[in-house]
């Protein structure tokens, strides 16, 4: 008997039919609602939004794993999750310092990392992709990668420094996608040359714009945060005109980060050829944010005007809402510059970053403990922690609300929002 029921054609990728199996449903309609073109990574079909890894602690597994499950890319931040786990805090509090302290919180940190990927995981329940943020400068970098991998991590992202050497670290994973964060098209021109000699692309690369992201910045000092070459306008379409040259254009898709807040800056870095965004602040201040709602708090109620750059002690500038402890920081950093000298030890014993301004006595560079600074803020210390925020309004003003709205907000605004988590 012939079949007499024609075959369905198969949904086109950016038909919600086609992207349940990865998008919640109530997103993949946003989604197609929205006219905003979905990510494509490594063979998957995602909303065009990555939420940013942010340390320390404010993305972890709630935060990521959110995300994940409603189809976007959720980053959990590797730097000193332990703070996230009461009993390895313990084993690791009061130790005599030392090389054994410092192997004891490496130890605690990469059980917590485990521990972290296997809840975001969970929570995020197939859909979605899950990613780690791990920093190019911190001393942790290549166990924190092998472990996430080992873990069987979705996606390694790389920030605050070239991962020239992400391709060996990653080489028994090809199927974990690597995902570069630079600011220019000459960085993405530099990481994609040295990849190729390894036989390696970037599955995607973040171009985070430093004059308007969180954070640490991807520019050498605070003088260059304005440079043209930096706005999205340059930025996209010359790394575009790069990989097209290279003939990989279609293989890495740009992800714009910095300042991104509504559908019409979505839309705005799609025109210019990006396939998604990368948002840190707004997703900081969520209800899921694994962060304490102070810290949520003194993100959501700050303006552009309350905004400082400064020069981090990983010698890079960064942004940070001026609160007390940075204000104070700020009047009497030249002081504390003028006798920076190299110390005998980590006051801290973790030794989190590979160059520290304050250890190393790197006069030009920080003079604070920035692990000391963003745990208080994580924790939600107003006065003692340091609080890294992008520049612009949030899409929901002062208010905390949750991953979902939020993402309705971005696809769809205006359309009734569903009620507050
Ligand atoms: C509180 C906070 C912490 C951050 N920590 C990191 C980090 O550890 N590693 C990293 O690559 N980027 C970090 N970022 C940058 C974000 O991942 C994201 O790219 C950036 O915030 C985008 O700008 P937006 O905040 O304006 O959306 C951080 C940003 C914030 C706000």
């Amino acid at each position: 008997m012939p079949d007499t029921v024609s075959p369905q054609p198969a949904p086109r990728a950016d038909d919600p039919r086609a992207c349940t199996a990865t998008i919640d449903p109530d997103c993949a309609q946003w989604l197609q609602a929205s006219g905003l073109r979905p990510l494509r990574l490594r063979g998957r079909t995602l909303l065009p939004i990555v939420q940013g890894g942010m340390g320390v602690g404010v993305s972890a597994h709630k935060l990521a794993g959110t995300v994940a499950s409603l189809g976007g890319v959720g980053t959990i931040s590797s730097v000193d999750l332990r703070r996230h786990h009461p009993d390895l805090m313990e084993r690791t509090h009061g130790l005599p310092p030392g090389a054994a302290a410092r192997d004891a919180i490496d130890a605690a940190n990469l059980e917590a990392l485990t521990r972290e990927i296997a809840l975001a995981r969970e929570r995020a329940g197939g859909r979605g992709l899950l990613a780690i943020n791990v920093m190019r400068a911190v001393t942790a970098y290549a166990p924190s990668i092998t472990r996430a991998l080992a873990c069987g991590i979705d996606a390694v992202v790389v920030g605050a420094g070239l991962p020239l050497d992400l391709p060996e670290l990653a080489r028994e994973h090809p199927a974990t996608a690597l995902i570069p964060i630079l600011s220019d098209a000459r960085g993405v021109q530099l990481v994609v040359r040295k990849w190729e000699r390894r036989q390696r692309l970037p599955d995607a690369i973040v171009i985070e714009h430093p004059r308007l992201a969180g954070g640490h910045l991807g520019a050498a000092k605070i003088a260059d945060l304005h440079d043209p070459r930096f706005e999205f306008e340059n930025a996209i379409p010359q790394s575009l005109a790069f990989l097209r040259s290279a003939g990989i254009e279609r293989e890495v898709p740009i992800i714009a980060a910095g300042g991104i807040r509504t559908r019409a800056d979505i839309r705005r870095v799609q025109d210019l050829g990006a396939a998604a965004v990368q948002m840190g602040t707004p997703f900081a201040v969520t209800t899921e944010g694994d962060a304490d709602l102070a810290f949520k708090q003194v993100l959501a109620q700050a303006s552009d005007a309350d905004m400082v750059e400064f020069t981090s002690v990983a010698g890079l500038p960064a942004r940070a809402v001026r609160t007390p402890w940075l204000d104070a920081y700020l009047r009497t950093e030249h002081k504390l510059q003028a006798v920076a000298h190299p110390k005998t030890r980590c006051t801290k014993s973790f030794d989190c970053l590979a160059q520290c301004g304050l250890r190393d006595g790197l006069a030009q560079w920080g003079q604070f403990c920035i692990d000391n600074q963003l745990a208080a803020a994580m924790r939600g210390d107003t006065r003692k922690g340091l609080f890294f925020r992008g520049v612009g309004a949030l899409p929901f003003g002062e208010q905390i609300r949750s991953v979902r709205e939020l993402m309705q907000q971005l696809m769809v605004p205006g359309q009734a929002l569903l009620p507050s988590a």
